[in-house]
Formats: C-alpha cells, sequence, structure tokens
C-alpha cells in the first residue's frame, strides 16, 4: 500500500485574470488530503471517500494514468482522508488529483517529476472542470507560494515565510465552474473593460510579489484591497463576503480580500497578529458571521507518507 498527501491551496492575488494570461499568487495551506492505494487482484476499483463526494476527479485520474503513465492495474482499493472540509473551497479535487496521481506512479514504480506530475494532474482537472488556471494543481504539486501563470507557463517560487494572513469561511458555498464561466460570458460581451481590469490585476500581482519579499505588510495588505475592488467590479463578490472583508478591515486589517472564484466559499485578511491566532481581526470575522479557517500557508507540496 501507498499512502501520499497533498495540501489545499488559497489565492492571495490575481484570480480570475489568471486563467486570461495574467498572474496570480497561490499558496499551498497546511490541511492536506491524504490517498491510501493498494492493489488487489479482482478486477474492480473500490473507491473508499467519505469527504470526497465529487469522484469525477477520481475517476478521470485513473483514466489518465492509465493512458499516460501507461499504468495497468488488475483491481484497485483507494481511500481517501481530508483533514480540511470541501465545503471552504481551499483545492480539495485538485489535492486528490495529484495525490493519487503521485500514488499510481509509486504503487507502480512509474518514475515521475515534479512538473510531469503537475502537466498530467492539470490535464485531469481540465477533463473534468473544462476550465482553469491549474493553480490550485501547482500548490498540490509544488507546495510553498508562486507566482503562476495558467497552464503552468510561470511557475516561480516567492518566498512569503510569516505572511500573517488569516482566512475566514463566508459560510455559502461558491460554484467555480459557474463563476468562471460568467466571467467567460462577461469576457465576450465586454472585452475591452474586462481586459483592461485583468491588465490592472496583473500589475498589482507583480507588485505584490515584491511587497511580500520585503515583508511590507502595510503594501501586500493595502494591494488587497485594490484588487478586491477590482473583483467586486466584475461581479464576483458577495454580499456576506463584503460584510466580512469590511468588518477585517475596521478591526485593524492592513487588506482584506475575497479569495479564489467568489460568489461565496473564503476571504483572506491581513494583519501583522495574524499569525498568533488571537487577533481582533479573527474576532472580527467571527462576528460578521464569518468562520475562521485554522490553516497557515507555505506548506510542503506532495509528498509520500508511507510506502
Ligand atoms: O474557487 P477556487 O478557489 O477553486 O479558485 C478559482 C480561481 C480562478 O482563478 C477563478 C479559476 C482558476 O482556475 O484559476
Amino acid at each position: 500500500m501507498i499512502t501520499v498527501s497533498a495540501p489545499g491551496k488559497i489565492i492571495l492575488y490575481g484570480e480570475h485574470a489568471v486563467v486570461y494570461g495574467r498572474s496570480c499568487i497561490v499558496t499551498a495551506l497546511n490541511c492536506r488530503l491524504t490517498v491510501s492505494v493498494s492493489e488487489t487482484e479482482d478486477g474492480r476499483v473500490i473507491v473508499r471517500s467519505p469527504n470526497c463526494k465529487d469522484r469525477r476527479f477520481i475517476n478521470s485520474t485513473l483514466l489518465i494514468a492509465e493512458k499516460e503513465l501507461n499504468i495497468k492495474h488488475k483491481g484497485l482499493n483507494i481511500e481517501t482522508k481530508c483533514s480540511f472540509s470541501g465545503k471552504y473551497g481551499l483545492g480539495s479535487s485538485a489535492a486528490v488529483t495529484v495525490a493519487l496521481h503521485k500514488a499510481l506512479a509509486a504503487l507502480y514504480k512509474v518514475a515521475i517529476d515534479k512538473k510531469t506530475l503537475f502537466d498530467i494532474a492539470y490535464r485531469t482537472v481540465l477533463n473534468v472542470q473544462g476550465r482553469g488556471s491549474g493553480c490550485d494543481v501547482a500548490a498540490a504539486t509544488f507546495g510553498g507560494t508562486h507566482r503562476f501563470v495558467t497552464g503552468g507557463r510561470i511557475i516561480r517560487p516567492i518566498d512569503t515565510d510569516g505572511i500573517p494572513i488569516i482566512i475566514g469561511y463566508s459560510g455559502i458555498k461558491g460554484s467555480t465552474v459557474e463563476l468562471v464561466g460568467r466571467i467567460a460570458k462577461k469576457f465576450k460581451e465586454e472585452p475591452e473593460k474586462l481586459n483592461r481590469i485583468f491588465k490592472a490585476i496583473g500589475k498589482i500581482v507583480k507588485e505584490a510579489e515584491e511587497a511580500l519579499i520585503g515583508r511590507d505588510w502595510k503594501r501586500v495588505g493595502t494591494l488587497m484591497n485594490f484588487n478586491q475592488e477590482y473583483l467586486r467590479d466584475i461581479g464576483v463578490s458577495h454580499e456576506k463576503l463584503e460584510t466580512i472583508i469590511s468588518a477585517a478591515k475596521k478591526a485593524g486589517a492592513y487588506g482584506a480580500k475575497l479569495s479564489g472564484s467568489g460568489g461565496g466559499d473564503c476571504m483572506i485578511a491581513l494583519h501583522p497578529d495574524g499569525i498568533s491566532g488571537k487577533c481582533a481581526v479573527s474576532e472580527a470575522i467571527r462576528k460578521a458571521g464569518g468562520e475562521v479557517v485554522d490553516v497557515s500557508p507555505n506548506a510542503e507540496g506532495v509528498r509520500i507518507e508511507k510506502s
């Protein structure tokens, strides 16, 4: 039996724009999804995945691993465990895809480097979702924090050790596929407006990279606020997210924004005390009806836990 784990992720800047060729900054979180795989002889594939209701990513991984890694099995037992709920939108689908590819490669002794793993896992996710940048796949594969351009055209590590972010869940489940589709429709209707906004977001991402490296938390926060204004402008925010974001800022956050595709899911806020967990901003997020998700950034990428 092989056990492999991969981390969840959160996007610090640049969501949506990244789908249109701009950069985003994504960080891996220390909440992990674990996959255990063992071989059987009865020709059946048994999947036990209580926290991963959406089996399409597992099914698509099996098909692609067979085709691209030339893995021929006689039957498999697959079990997944997740230290975080899929409801948060923290990248459990990408994590299960990356971890399962890695586990299958290890079980059948197929050598696979991280870039190849990223490429096949990204194709697997596209197979299911049809559209997406793959930034979540990059976080699950490489870990750490990266500036990333769609499809992995750029995957550049950024040292953000110690970044004091606080993550709040809005309680509303957003749908990535629906929101990415909505923006694709808008892009067709108003290409100039959206191009202008995505270009501006791309500039924010580049400035944020410098600010992060320089540990200039005030600037890091201000740039989150700028990014949020553009996200609101393209229509992917949500009343509840806005309430929590504004509560976090009133409580002293240097900046706050939604994170991911929007329409619900999570927001992030930045405050120097954020790292301690005892912070007025966390309290304000809770008071505004959000749930503080106790995770930290810059986690390790996919790894073999047991073989
Ligand atoms: O909703 P999430 O956390 O899966 O993030 C989606 C991010 C987008 O930029 C909107 C889409 C993508 O594939 O990058």
